[in-house]
């Protein structure tokens, strides 16, 4: 079916002597927000980072966008690696550059490599940038360096950066981990809006959050799928078996 996003037939991933996924078949369709729940350890970090490419698969098949990842060549996968808006643990901003060159760094695959040159060293910020930095309440930041931001504001830094992207998919790990209840509101919000269709992938830790804003639940247990349900049926039995330890 062409609206599915993304296909995981039998993945697994294995680092050194550690299978960190096993035997995964998840099939995700746009407009879908799907939280991936389950213990620390449980192989969420490395599913996302199978799914928007950044890891490859060590069995199985992995279809993003229709592509089989393992069969694409390097321009092939930074193609689809554009259309999908990643927030990772570590964020990945440049800390020595103000705030409006990693923003625009989202918006570099859009642009013509000479355009991309002149940004690095010179950009004026434009209301694409502007307004993105506004809806994550960041406008006044726009000319700091990157590096003199809290943890919470560089974090808004990667969610403006994704914003001018523009994705069809938005994959984030852990987006709100450190964040206070309100922020937290906010940053789910606007992850969840912030793809062409909504199409949302997202680890939490809290599965309140996964129920209020996700429509399903992928439970993972040393690597494993345990549960994918619609988040109306996450059943405080199934959560509780998820997070004993075993
Ligand atoms: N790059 C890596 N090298 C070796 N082991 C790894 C690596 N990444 C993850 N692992 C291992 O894979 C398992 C799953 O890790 P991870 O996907 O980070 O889980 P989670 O995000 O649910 O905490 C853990 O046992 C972890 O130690
Ligand atoms: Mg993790």
């Amino acid at each position: 079916m062409s609206d599915v996003i993304v296909r995981l037939t039998g993945v697994g991933r294995v680092f050194a002597s550690t299978a960190a996924v096993s035997d995964v078949s998840l099939c995700i369709s746009t407009g879908e927000r799907v939280a991936v729940l389950g213990p620390s350890g449980a192989g969420k970090s490395t599913l996302l980072a199978l799914i928007n490419g950044s890891l490859s698969a060590t069995s199985g098949v992995v279809e993003i966008f229709g592509s089989e990842i393992a069969a694409l060549r390097a321009p092939q996968l930074r193609s689809i690696q554009r259309r999908i808006g990643t927030v990772s643990q570590r964020l990945d901003l440049v800390d020595q550059v103000r705030v409006l060159h990693n923003v625009n760094a989202g918006r570099l695959a859009q642009w013509g490599t000479a355009r991309a040159l002149i940004a690095l060293v010179w950009s004026r910020p434009d209301t694409i940038a502007m307004s993105a930095l506004a809806r994550v309440g960041l406008s006044w930041a726009v000319h700091e360096r990157t590096e003199r931001l809290s943890g919470g504001e560089r974090q808004r830094v990667a969610i403006a950066r994704m914003l001018v992207q523009k994705p069809d998919l938005v994959v984030a790990d852990e987006p709100v981990s450190s964040l206070d209840p309100a922020r937290t509101a906010a940053t789910l919000d606007l992850l969840c809006e912030a793809a062409s269709e909504g199409t949302t992938i997202v680890s939490l830790h809290q599965p309140q959050l996964a129920r209020e804003y996700c429509t399903r639940a992928v439970g993972l247990k040393n690597g494993r799928v345990v549960f994918d349900l619609p988040t109306n049926q996450l059943t405080d039995a199934a959560l509780s078996e998820l997070y004993t330890l075993a």
